[in-house]
This record gives structure tokens, C-alpha cells and sequence, in this order.
């Protein structure tokens, strides 16, 4: 019998009772819905709606059932509607007429909603605290290499020289964002809905405030229509793990390009790579792969819920219980690419002299040879046009800048002299990029500096999580 019998004189067909149950997917919320029914209860008891006695005895029901659902002893079938019914009747099975009060002046609307707030506020805090440990990872490669010169791109052609350095503190930069865009996730979800009841709140003088308060939260969300309907929220944290699972996508297919025979720049250790079934010589970089096919799929839950909230009219509507499997799909794909990816890259090695190899070809210089000139006084137009036509005789020549004799070089312009072959040493070209954000050493220690204070301000605010 359905805890909505009253109404009902004929049984739920079988196949609308597994199509209407959430019981298979949500189960996965029972912590956060006992902590609601605590919480609720204690309040209802604190006010009067209820005696102490049938709180006590809920309280104790509700642990237990915790306990048991913890120790995997509650077989979840579609026998309960959801894991709100599935609790309640339980609880009810357990001390009788309390659990049946436990219900009074909520609705499963609200408490779906709270459940789902808590649950998400408590994974947001999870993934931070992955995204801390890889930009803590990347940081301590870089501090590593801020003297490993490699070649910097633009249209996967060889630019300018950088350090590797340089470019994970470009990386640690965006997954810097990704965690302030997750806190302030965190924050705007910080109203409580319980106590909005089915859509217009209750009769009963239940006390908001203090059911917030007990919760965690920074204040009961001001509109109950608003309460049991919004899910922005969800709708914000699957659009911040968008962004960073495309961060954790770019970077993953530089680590591809790295691996490959064409680079060949990093080697991943054998525990962080797979073979081939044929193929005996092959060493493949699919956690890189994975991680870059799984960022599809988080970027389909953000659109799911889009879809799914779009065309729906005030307050709860069933449509809204597909909110979750998108949630949680991103959710465990996420922490499970912050999983990885910090160990891969710790293991990872670097082949350093590739890097500079790679560096000393492909006219990476041309711009600082440019420089040399426009420094002597030609406008820098000018300069640029005489550095591509040197270019172009090494291309000829098969030379590069550096193997060009200082006499060609006079024969290009009369103010070539011997300190050209400093100005076009790939160190000195990264080392004289002073500027605020540029590759030199002073620069991207700068870079770490910062990174660092900002993850240190936040470790241990993460660390329960
Ligand atoms: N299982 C439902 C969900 O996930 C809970 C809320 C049901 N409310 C209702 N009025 N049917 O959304």
C-alpha cells in the first residue's frame, strides 16, 4: 500500500510504480534526508507541534536507520517510491505513530529540495578539495622547471620560447577560477527550503529560522514557491564542472600531444598508461583520453537540466526528479578525474632536452631578433621585415638563427654585432620577458607565490570535506 493510499481505491500498475520511482538513483541522498528529518523534528518538538517523547523516539529511529543504511543492511527496490518514503516508512515500521508525525508541516517537495542542496553543497566541497590537491601538484612540477625552456604555441606552430613552468601556472591559473566560481556556487545556494512545504508553506507556526540554522545554512531562502521550484543551483555547479572539466580537457590533450613520438616531451609512468592488445610497442595516455571523452558527457548533464527546467511553470513539478542522475553523473565523473589526474602528472617524467630540442628549431627567436634591432633604433615595422628575410635565407640555408655567421647577419643590416647571438639565446629570451605574467624565472615564482597563498588559505577549510 502507497503512503498516498487514501485517496486511491485501485493498486499502483507495476509498471507505473518502477517508471514513477527515484528509489534506484536516489537513494544515494538518505544522509542528507535523515539530517533534514532530524533537524525538522527537533525544530517541530522545540515549538511545540510535536511532544519531546515522539522526537526522541525519531531521533533515535533516524540514527539507526543511518546506521543501517550506512552498513549497506536496507535492500533498496522500487518497492519504496524514493528514499524520503523509503525512510519514512521504515522509521514508521521501527517506533510506530511517532515516525507518522515526523511528516507534519513538510511536503517532499521541500525536503527533496533540501536534500538535494545539501547533497550538492557537500560534493561542491569535495571536488574542491581534488581541484586544490591537482593545482597543488601542477605548482610543485613548476617550481621544478621554471628554467626548463620549451617552445610556447600559437596555431600548434613553434612561437615563442616559454618555460614548462610557465605554462602549468597557466593552467593552475584557470583551476584557480574554477574554485571561486564553485565557492561562490556554494554561497548562492546557502538559502534553506524547508519549511516552504508542498509550494505555500503550512499552518503550523513552524520555525524557519532555526531549521536553517541547524543545517548549516545562512538563512531560509525568502519565497516558498521559489523554495521547492529552484534549481539553479544544480544548474550553476554542473555549468562551473563544465569549465573545469574543459581545463582538465586542454590540458589532458597537451599531456596526448606531449606523449606522442612527434613531442615526445613527457613519458607517463607505466602505472598511469595502458597497452595496446596488438600492438606491442605502444604505450597510450588514455586516462588523458578518458578524461578528455568524459568532458562531454558532464557537459550533456549541464544540458539535460537546462532542458529539463526550461519550459516548467511554478512550483514542483515530477520533471524535477531527473535533476538528479545529471548531478550525479557529473559529480562522480568529476571527482573521479581529480582522482587521477594529480598521481599521472607526479609521475610523470620529463624529457627536458626534447623540450629545449624542440625550442632550438622553428625560429623561436625571430621575434627577439627583431627586438635586437628595433632596441638599436629601427622602428620595430622595419625590424620585423629584416628578421623574416633572415628567416626565410635560414630556411634556405638550412640554418638556424644562431649558426647564422655575424658577417650575413651585416649583410642584412650594417648595426648586427657580436652580442646578437646573446639576444638570441633561448634563456635570455625567456629571461628578458620581465614583464608581470611573462616566463621569466622572477615572473612565474611570482606566479607560484600567488597560487600557493591562495591554496594555502584554503586547505584546511577543505580538509573535513
Ligand atoms: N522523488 C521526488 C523527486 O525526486 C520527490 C518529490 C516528490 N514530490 C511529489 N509531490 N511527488 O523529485
Amino acid at each position: 500500500m502507497k503512503m498516498w493510499a487514501g485517496r486511491f481505491t485501485k493498486e499502483i500498475d507495476q509498471t507505473v510504480n518502477d517508471f514513477n520511482s527515484s528509489i534506484l538513483f536516489d537513494y544515494r541522498l538518505y544522509p542528507y534526508d535523515i539530517q533534514g528529518s532530524i533537524a525538522h523534528s527537533q525544530m517541530l518538538s522545540d515549538q511545540g507541534i510535536i511532544s519531546k517523547e515522539d522526537k526522541e523516539k525519531i531521533h533515535e529511529g533516524l540514527r539507526e536507520i543511518l546506521k543501517n543504511m550506512d552498513a549497506h543492511e536496507i535492500e533498496f527496490t522500487t518497492q519504496y517510491e524514493d528514499i524520503h518514503m523509503c525512510i519514512e516508512q521504515l522509521l514508521t515500521e521501527k517506533i510506530g505513530d511517532a515516525g507518522k508525525r515526523l511528516h507534519t508541516g513538510r511536503s517532499r517537495n521541500d525536503q527533496v529540495a533540501l536534500d538535494v542542496r545539501l547533497y550538492a553543497q557537500n560534493q561542491a566541497q569535495q571536488i574542491l578539495k581534488g581541484l586544490l590537491r591537482l593545482i597543488e601538484v601542477l605548482t610543485k612540477i613548476a617550481k621544478e622547471n621554471t628554467t626548463t625552456i620549451m617552445p610556447g604555441y600559437t596555431h600548434l606552430q613553434r612561437a615563442q620560447p616559454i618555460t614548462f613552468g610557465h605554462l602549468l601556472m597557466a593552467y593552475t591559473n584557470m583551476f584557480r577560477r574554477d574554485v571561486t566560481r564553485i565557492e561562490n556556487t556554494i554561497e548562492l545556494m546557502n538559502e534553506c527550503p524547508l519549511g516552504s512545504g508542498a509550494l505555500a508553506t503550512t499552518t503550523y507556526p513552524i520555525n524557519r529560522e532555526q531549521t536553517a540554522k541547524l543545517l548549516g545554512f545562512r538563512k531560509p531562502c525568502d519565497n516558498s514557491l521559489d523554495g521547492v521550484s529552484d534549481r539553479d543551483y544544480v544548474v550553476e555547479l554542473l555549468s562551473d564542472l563544465s569549465i573545469l572539466m574543459m581545463h582538465c580537457s586542454r590540458l589532458s590533450e597537451e599531456v596526448i600531444a606531449w606523449c606522442s613520438w612527434e613531442f615526445k616531451f613527457v613519458e607517463l609512468s607505466d602505472a598511469y598508461a595502458t597497452g595496446s592488445s596488438i600492438m606491442p610497442q605502444k604505450k597510450n595516455p588514455d586516462i588523458c583520453e578518458l578524461v578528455r571523452g568524459k568532458t562531454g558527457r558532464v557537459f550533456g548533464d549541464l544540458q539535460s537540466i537546462l532542458v529539463t527546467l526550461k519550459g516548467l511553470p511554478l512550483a514542483y513539478n515530477k520533471d524535477m526528479q531527473e535533476d538528479k542522475e545529471a548531478l550525479f553523473d557529473a559529480v562522480d565523473t568529476v571527482k573521479m578525474c581529480l582522482d587521477v589526474l594529480p598521481p599521472m602528472f607526479e609521475t610523470m617524467t620529463l624529457y627536458k632536452e626534447n623540450m629545449l630540442k624542440a625550442a632550438q628549431e622553428g625560429f623561436l627567436n625571430a621575434t627577439d631578433c627583431a627586438d635586437y634591432l628595433t632596441k638599436k633604433g629601427i622602428p620595430f615595422r622595419d625590424a620585423y621585415k629584416i628578421s623574416g628575410t633572415i628567416v626565410a635565407w635560414c630556411v634556405e640555408n638550412n640554418k638556424t638563427l644562431n649558426e647564422v655567421s655575424l658577417k650575413q647577419y651585416q649583410q642584412f643590416h650594417p648595426l648586427f654585432e657580436n652580442d646578437i647571438y646573446e639576444a638570441l639565446d633561448l634563456m635570455n629570451c625567456v629571461e628578458s620577458r620581465k614583464v608581470y605574467g611573462g616566463p621569466s624565472k622572477n615572473s612565474v615564482e611570482r606566479q607560484i607565490q600567488s597560487i600557493e597563498s591562495f591554496i594555502e588559505n584554503r586547505k584546511e577549510m577543505y580538509e573535513e570535506a
